[in-house]
């Protein structure tokens, strides 16, 4: 049968994810637009969005974060740039993002003392096997595969090298060891449903300490600039951005980050979005042609949930038919103003992606899972 409700909001993309519930552009009246980001009320409003965050993300006092360019992936290439090279990295993958770091690292940086721990999509590598003597590179949660780290337990807490996360759909919503991370980018349209632009940078006082005794052997593009005469560039920490910000991007920012305080803080936004994926996690249970990418519970991820069909009819496809059958169900279902861009990621094995962070609300995902029944009872009927 087909549903007769739908989502409210039936937006479910996986970056740039949904607008937080109630989300205006009127909100942004008050954006420091035409004026100098480095004027008085610009710094104030710099400084503001890193106050909130590091308060909202509960971070240890002596830790560094600063707004830098070109969003996350901006945020990661200047801390590959900057910090590695001094000693081996080890190099963690088992999706799309995680394979884009090890390319940078190897094809792009050229360093031949690396150590590759990968695995297929819906696995983790050995994390046991990690060797801590090296920097370490790594994805907290997989975006494209819906597979993250259960925890921080395997990151040593006496570790010679540093540890390089990209947390990008993690922050905000899965609760992170500082203590063991060096470094951590995310940026601003993931979990909070920001505008994308700017990247953020988060700094232990050991990544400092890496950045003032170390000048890598290649050149440094000013973006990537952290420090000045070998001192760290402290102002960057405190919002004398490296280049020209965009301030509305920033103030939308700033609203995001209020609606985060307004909805209980770092553990409100964790459980909305583990409230979130119980909803999801209900209906696999019952669904019989459906499952969870993942495969162990502990690394399903709360915030980009990856599901693979297992039907026969399904599996016994060839992999172009089965991406030509993924898109008819998408297709019918943003016609059917029933949810949009919830495929799988392009490098990912086709089937069905649906962010489930904190601006999603739980009713919606109610609303959305008999539709997800009806579209794919759709397709196959029509074979
Ligand atoms: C884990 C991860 N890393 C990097 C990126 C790239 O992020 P950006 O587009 O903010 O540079 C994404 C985007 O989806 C991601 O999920």
């Amino acid at each position: 049968m087909k549903p007769t409700t739908k989502p409210e909001n039936p937006l479910f993309s996986s970056g740039p994810c949904p607008k937080r519930p109630g989300w205006s552009l009127n909100n942004l009246q008050h954006a420091l637009l035409g004026r100098s980001h480095r004027s008085s009320p610009g710094k104030k409003k710099l400084a503001e969005a890193i106050d909130r965050t590091r308060n909202l993300l509960q971070l240890p006092d002596d830790y560094r974060v600063g707004i830098v360019p070109a969003s996350d992936t901006g945020a990661m290439e200047i801390a590959l740039w900057s910090l590695l090279g001094q000693r081996g990295v080890d190099l963690l993958a088992w999706e799309s993002f995680g394979s884009g770091w090890i390319n940078d690292v190897v094809n792009q940086l050229k360093l031949d003392d690396v150590n590759h721990l990968e695995a297929d999509y819906g696995q983790l590598p050995d994390l046991k096997k990690v060797n801590f003597e090296n920097d370490v590179v790594f994805v907290w949660n997989g975006t494209t595969s819906g597979v993250k780290v259960p925890n921080g337990d395997w990151i040593s807490t006496a570790r010679k090298g540093l540890t390089i996360c990209d947390a990008t759909s993690a922050v905000f919503a899965m609760p992170l060891p500082w203590e063991k991370l060096d470094v951590v980018t995310y940026s601003w349209q993931k979990v909070l449903g920001g505008e994308a632009a700017h990247g953020m940078l988060i700094l232990s006082p050991r990544a400092v300490a890496r950045l003032e005794s170390w000048s890598p052997p290649w050149p440094m593009p000013k973006l990537f600039r952290l420090t000045k005469g070998g001192k760290l560039n402290e102002g960057i920490f405190r919002g004398a951005t490296i280049n020209t910000p965009s301030m509305l991007c920033v103030e939308d920012y700033l609203d995001a980050l209020k609606w985060a305080e307004s909805a209980g803080g770092l553990n409100g936004l964790i459980e909305r979005s583990q409230k979130n994926l119980k909803v999801v996690e209900n209906w696999v249970e019952e669904t019989e042609w459906i499952d969870f990418l993942a495969e162990e519970r502990e690394t399903r991820s709360n915030t980009s949930v990856c599901l693979k069909i297992i039907d026969r009819w399904f599996t016994s496809q060839s992999l172009d038919q089965q991406t030509v059958i993924i898109k008819k169900m998408v297709t019918l279902l943003e016609q059917e103003k029933a949810a949009f861009d919830i495929e799988s990621y392009r490098d990912a094995p086709p089937g069905l992606r649906i962010w489930c962070g904190a601006t999603i609300e739980s009713s919606d995902l109610e609303y959305l899972m008999p539709w997800l029944d009806w579209v794919y009872l759709q397709v196959k009927e029509e074979k």
